[in-house]
């Protein structure tokens, strides 16, 4: 079992961006100590029905490092999203930072892979990434020591990054009164995802825990801080000791009657080339539908 130890003495600055078209959550991660920083889970703007791509999310989280004069040392993504594309390489370009996933998007490029019937220019071993975190993986952000804890179980690749007392948990979980991520999507698993959750529970009870997703349960205001005692005694979907035959039961039928996510077809394409939109045969930006496919 690897051992994660969470330094709670450090305690980053956490600058959030809601995207109100996805309902993500992007984050700015700053060192106390120094002007280095993190963006995870940035959101490149699509209107799929005209096939445009546009910057604006991306662009604002640009304009704030530049206007703190911080230095962006990593682009993290927590998974491979299905609900929105990233703007990784849009921000690398401007910005520098290493890109960085899971080592199990290797599994999402050859399942997504076969789906869209990419041919053989489309690498399967993670290359278009800078770098693939293993389970207990730690780097550096300044001074900063974070960790990667794999989390799978929404997604094969799903890691949740720990950084000092503060955890960006992607899609493990949701805020305490949204519950936790679908585990239906190819090599999702709603047994594993509790397992996973499990993890994130086991870190301190102070952790402070940043969700990738909220839509507001009940009208309330988007949220995205919590923490993990709060998870542990309220989450609606496996707080207050719920058992995993529960959660596995309640996930499998919710999943049942979920609909795709509507950007599913894009954010796979783009998101397993790590924010890339893949080219046609002459070199245009071209994006594919599977008829049946998925
Ligand atoms: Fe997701």
């Amino acid at each position: 079992m690897t051992d994660y130890s969470a330094d709670m003495s450090v305690h980053p600055d956490v600058s959030a961006h809601f995207d109100p078209a996805t309902n993500t959550i992007s984050y700015i991660v700053k060192d106390p100590a120094s002007d280095a920083c993190a963006i995870v889970d940035s959101v490149m703007d699509i209107d799929y029905a005209a096939g445009r791509i546009t910057y604006e999310h991306a662009d604002a989280l640009i304009a704030e490092v530049k206007k703190r004069g911080l230095t962006l040392e990593w682009i993290i993504e927590t998974h491979v999203h299905a609900d929105h594309l990233s703007a990784a390489p849009y921000i690398q370009d401007r910005l520098g930072g290493k890109v960085g996933i899971g080592e199990n998007i290797l599994i999402v490029q050859d399942t997504f892979g076969k789906i869209f019937n990419e041919g053989t220019e489309f690498q399967r071993d993670g290359s278009q990434f800078d770098a693939l975190f293993k389970d207990g993986d730690t780097y550096m952000i300044g001074g900063m020591k974070a960790f990667a804890m794999h989390t799978p179980g929404h997604t094969p690749a799903c890691m949740t990054h720990v950084i000092g007392d503060a955890a960006f948990v992607g899609d493990t979980l949701f805020m305490p009164d949204g519950g936790s991520a679908r585990a239906d999507f190819p090599g999702g698993d709603a047994g594993v995802l509790y397992d996973s959750i499990q993890k994130v529970l086991s870190l301190p009870d102070e952790m402070r825990l940043f969700m990738c997703h909220d839509y507001g349960p009940n009208g309330r205001d988007i949220q995205w801080e919590t923490t993990v005692g709060e998870e542990k005694a309220n989450n609606i979907h496996v707080g207050g000791g719920k058992t995993k035959e529960e959660f596995v039961k309640f996930r499998t039928e919710r999943d049942a009657t979920l609909d795709m996510p509507k950007l599913i077809i894009p954010s796979l394409q783009v998101n397993m080339r790590a924010g890339e939109v893949p080219k046609d045969k002459d070199g245009r930006p071209m994006l594919k539908v599977p008829v049946n496919g998925l």
